[in-house]
């Protein structure tokens, strides 16, 4: 066994099985495409399962990958274990209804004992107890002894989720006793460390559906996973996944950064394996457009990057750090990773900032917590509440397993049912309803078995002579369609494009001499013809017969322009942004584009009016837009902006806009950027964490979004009875004349206050000895009353006063009461209530002044009167 560096374990794994006829894909994105039952690429096999239940074809049924993965269930374990990871590598190779049981098996072997030179009798294996097969194959044609070959039940059952699972077996390597328990039935399986799964071979011939039931696939495939870092760890011979040279440079890069050494003390180890493995995972999400934030797949980021830097404070590192280190990760797997090399700038920046805000509310958030458990220890309390643990968390961002892990360094453990609670209370509240998960579906039934491609010729050409190839009802091969019914019709040309890439499908019609079927969506079939789903206008359509194919020529040439417009809008916000701007989204539609993309925050408005004023350029130096098929390292090599996530065959399609942008892309597009008329933006707004939405608009809809603003400001300016053109200075007038008005409004009011102060003053009746002042006063607010009450306060020496004014259905009263009162037990608070109380309603305040509310304004005098009574009784008390 020869020393391997991962980078070449990665190529050998490729180059093997490319050369058993394997086409090698990149890694798809660690965010899944268009696959709802995921938060994560989780496994080598995750991208590929439309292959494996039959919606797609794969180019070739043989496919090689080295892929990203995160699975996020066993946070806490990382750093603790030799082998727990949030991020991985799974090397795989995937057979699509071609090869089976027997190369998989053979093919590992050969790989494991002739290319990595692994010794044949360190390995063994396990075999799910059912499948003779491969025991068969293991014993008898690869030559494994039997108690070399042990029988399993559910650990030979491969399923995560829903998607295609099967029965699996797994190939151990035994690293030596050194690496032993000791114990006597020490075997394949033992937790311990020397017998070593090293590589999975999952025969996938199930589909495990959303309901819990298993489904068999329409064909059998090979699904295996080999972990990178841990044949790396074999190959490198060191005793865990962390000193391999995938994480090695990263937690030397940790400690020159903290002072302190690697491999001196195990506690502190811990938090260089957790900084490790969370900058890498950290890096590689950011690269694929996963900013940290509150939700979902953003909070897991954020929740990592802040464990980290938590480590970070245990190793001594106060300030910002973590940013520092994503250039090694970059260094490390740029080669093999290209996106994290191009990106490493922008991630850097988007860890900083999250770190630094961290460590402001870290601070903050720990003493907090520090009190509360100081507290409950006082207490004699061994439980932190799920309502405490949610209050660090909303108000400090302080994350709900940092609070288990300093609590439990101080043996208190944290409600967390109660905590789940109080969050998902809070997610109810602030969650948009969520798209209902659409399972996967693998009865494709009698599409699968479709299999002539159709001509598309609905780049140039919008009508055409065509004819029915197949008609489908209710999942069944009809003859005819008839008027009335709806159902899907293939055809042997077609002009109509089938919704993809954003772009919405062509509506149109179907005409022949037999009848006429309007055409209302068009989707790809398995095998990628276009299935176009018709409902039947008048007489039918029949099976082989000829029909003029014709699409809805006006809505195409809007949807077209949208397209282009798509594409300099892309290029545009990178050049005004940054290249960080990745397309998270879109939509194409006639009337309008939709675009979403990620980027930090709300783009300013002058960012705006540029991103716009740049399209419009385009388009106005009318340029012609070019589309060609080419290998797609040509067109990469062009600068063709590829979009993350999607596969791409060989042969792709570039389309050029001018000198302005070229893109990878299916869609129709019009021929000259002149063409779109006119682009205008009409709204910008955050949709999550860190993804930004653009709506525009274009040709004959930008104008009437234009003509729509003209028209506003027309109302508005006829509303000031003045033209357009005079309305801003008439504007500025009104408003000045009405700021003005105000003021003087102010003053008269001041001096009709005064005024009835003046008259109050007069109004004082002696109740026991105590000048007392009640009554109502008409249309005045609360304000008002205010302001009386003061200027009466200034005029009267000693006073009780309390004043009450009705205005709509409420009434309010304002009460006072001088010092030398206040001193014999005369409350304005307690006033107030009472008088209050009467009217139907309550409020209280200081001893010398306080306000309330009543709901009867019919009571009011009575209310305001009974301040003789209170005064009697009080005064009268103190007195007695
Ligand atoms: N999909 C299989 C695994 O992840 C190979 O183990």
């Amino acid at each position: 066994m020869k020393r391997r560096t991962a980078a070449e374990i990665r190529k050998m794994y490729k180059q093997f099985f490319s050369e058993q006829g394997h086409l090698v894909l990149p890694s798809a994105s660690l965010v899944p495409h268009d696959d709802p039952t995921l938060l994560w690429i989780n496994a080598g096999m995750a991208p590929l399962k439309p292959y494996f239940d039959g919606r797609v074809i794969p180019e070739r049924p043989r496919i090689v990958t080295a892929q990203k993965c995160i699975r996020t269930n066993d946070i806490e374990n990382v750093g603790h274990t030799a082998r727990h990871h949030t991020m991985f590598e799974m090397l795989g190779n995937f057979s699509f209804g071609d090869y089976f049981k027997r190369e998989a098996i053979h093919w590992a072997w050969t790989f494991l004992t002739e290319w990595l030179e692994l010794e044949a009798d360190r390995l063994s294996v396990t075999v799910h107890h059912s499948d003779d097969e491969a025991f068969k194959i293991w014993h008898e044609e690869v030559g494994i002894p039997k108690e070399r070959i042990v029988l399993g039940d559910e650990d030979n059952f491969w399923e995560i989720g829903e998607g295609p699972c099967g029965p699996c077996s797994e190939i151990f390597f035994d690293r030596g006793e050194v690496y032993g328990c000791g114990s006597a039935d020490c075997k394949p399986g033992c937790d311990c460390d020397r017998f070593l799964e090293i590589w999975n071979l999952v025969f996938t011939q199930y589909n495990k559906e959303a309901d819990g039931s298993y489904t068999p696939l329409p064909k059998k495939n090979i699904d295996t996973g080999m972990g990178l870092e841990r044949i790396a760890s074999v190959l490198q011979d060191v005793p865990n996944n962390f000193e391999t040279d995938l994480f090695m440079p990263i937690i030397q890069a940790t400690a020159d950064v903290a002072g302190v050494a690697y491999g001196e003390d195990e506690q502190r180890d811990v938090h260089f394996k957790i900084i490790a493995d969370h900058l890498r995972t950290v890096t590689f999400a950011i690269g694929d457009g996963v900013l940290p934030g509150n939700e979902g797949r953003n909070y897991i980021i954020r929740r990592l990057l802040r464990r980290a830097v938590r480590s970070g404070r245990k190793l001594g590192i106060e300030r910002p750090f973590f940013f520092q280190l994503v250039h090694v990760v970059s260094d490390i797997m740029g080669d093999d990773y290209p996106e994290v090399r191009e990106k490493k700038d922008f991630i850097g920046r988007v860890v900083h900032t999250e770190e630094e805000r961290f460590l402001e509310t870290l601070a903050e958030g720990e003493s907090l917590l520090q009190d509360t458990l100081d507290r409950l220890k006082q207490e004699g309390k061994t439980v932190l509440s799920g309502e405490d643990a949610f209050r660090l968390y909303d108000t400090f961002g302080f994350p709900i397993d940092l609070t288990e892990e300093m609590a439990q360094e101080q043996g208190v453990s944290v409600d967390r049912d109660g905590f789940m609670q109080h969050l998902e209370e809070q997610r109810e509240r602030a969650r948009a309803a969520r798209q209902a998960a659409e399972g996967m579906n693998s009865e494709r039934g009698v599409l699968e078995s479709l299999t002539t491609p159709n001509q598309f010729v609905g780049y140039t050409q919008l009508a055409t002579n065509s004819v029915v190839t197949a008609l489908i009802r209710d999942n069944t091969l009809v003859e005819r369609l008839e008027a009335g019914q709806e159902g899907e019709v293939l055809l042997d040309v077609t002009p109509f494009y089938a919704e993809s890439g954003g772009q919405v499908a062509d509506i149109g019609i179907l005409q022949s001499q037999e009848g006429s079927a309007e055409v209302v969506d068009v989707k790809k079939a398995p095998h990628g013809q276009h299935l176009h789903r018709v409902r039947v206008l008048s007489g039918q359509l029949t099976t082989g017969h000829p029909v003029k194919a014709e699409v809805k020529a006006d809505v195409r040439r809007d949807i077209v322009k949208n397209h282009t417009a798509t594409h300099l809008l892309h290029k545009a916000l990178r050049e005004v942004l940054g290249e960080h701007v990745t397309q998270a989204g879109s939509l194409v539609e006639g009337p309008r584009l939709r675009f979403d993309f990620s980027h930090f925050g709300a783009l300013t408005p002058e960012e705006l009016a540029e991103v716009e004023r740049r399209v419009n350029d385009v388009i106005w130096r009318d340029e012609p837009v070019e589309i060609r098929e080419m290998d797609i390292d040509a067109a990469k090599s062009m600068g063709a902006m590829a979009l993350f996530g999607e596969k791409y065959g060989k042969v792709v399609r570039v389309v050029k806009a001018g000198d302005y942008s070229i893109e990878l892309c299916g869609g129709c597009h019009v021929e000259r950027t002149g063409l779109i008329g006119l682009f205008k933006i009409t709204s910008e707004a955050g949709i999550g964490a860190g993804v930004r939405r653009i709506e525009a608009v274009t040709g004959r809809y930008a104008y009437q979004y234009v003509r729509a603003q003209e028209e506003l400001l027309q109302d508005a300016a006829q509303l000031l009875k003045t033209s357009v053109a005079e309305f801003l200075p008439r504007l500025e007038r009104v408003l000045e004349e009405g700021r003005q008005l105000e003021r003087e409004l102010e003053s008269a009011k001041a001096k009709l206050n005064r005024g009835r102060a003046a008259e109050l003053a007069n109004q004082v009746t002696v109740v026991a000895g105590i000048p007392v002042v009640s009554a109502i006063i008409p249309d005045v607010d609360m304000d008002g009353l205010r302001q009386t009450v003061d200027e009466l306060r200034e005029k009267l020496q000693s006073y009780v006063i309390v004043l009450g004014s009705v205005v709509g259905d409420k009434v309010q009263f304002v009460a006072a009461v001088s010092k030398d009162l206040q001193a014999r037990k005369l409350h304005a608070g307690q006033l107030v209530k009472r008088v209050a109380a009467v009217a139907g309603g309550g409020g209280g305040g200081r001893p010398d002044l306080a306000q309330a509310g009543g709901k009867n304004p019919a009571k009011a005098r009575e209310a305001v009167e009974c301040a003789a009574q209170f005064v009697k009784e009080i005064a009268g008390e103190s007195e007695g």
